[in-house]
């Protein structure tokens, strides 16, 4: 893992720990622990620290949040199913008060209707959706770009 650079938590909400197991249609057939190491590459290549995290408790995925504002430099968020409903989601994004891309494996708009709602949408400055593993890839890149070069967090 790079030593020096933006620090981005890639941050991995309920369902998504059973990755492998899910419908590889819409999410694939990686693990979470491929996906992530998948990731851990690509952050490297870019010059960027990363670290991981993923709960289905949604208390525990918004502590996290509480505890990473001022310690990461960036957030890459893929929420599963709390996206669509859990607002107290939405005001712990704001509360970290950090850049942030929202991630889905799946096409969500293309999915049912109740999967058309984001309650962290407005506070991501991009949104990646229906790319895959790829789309990991494609919101460190956008962070990259957003975080410049050399601004190192505090973590
Ligand atoms: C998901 C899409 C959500 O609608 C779903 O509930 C998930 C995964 C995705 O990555 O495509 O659990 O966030």
């Amino acid at each position: 893992m790079s030593e020096t650079g933006p620090l981005v938590e890639v941050l991995h909400g309920v369902n998504l720990d059973q990755l492998g197991r899910r419908d590889p249609e819409q999410y694939g057939s990686l693990t979470l622990a491929q996906l992530e190491a998948r990731i851990a590459q690509e952050a490297e290549g870019l010059g960027l620290r990363v670290g991981f995290f993923q709960s289905n408790h949604e208390g525990d995925f918004v502590e996290r949040l509480h505890a990473l504002r001022g310690r990461a430099d960036g957030l890459i968020l893929n929420p599963g199913a709390w996206t669509h409903y859990a607002w107290a989601l939405r005001d712990a994004l704001e509360i970290a008060d950090l850049p942030a891309v929202e991630v889905h494996l799946s096409d969500v708009q293309a999915r049912e209707q109740w999967r058309h709602v984001s309650v962290i949408g407005e506070l991501c400055f991009a949104t990646v959706s229906g790319r895959g593993p790829d789309g990991y890839g494609e919101a460190l890149g956008l962070l990259r770009g957003r975080l410049g070069a050399g601004e190192a967090g505090s973590a």
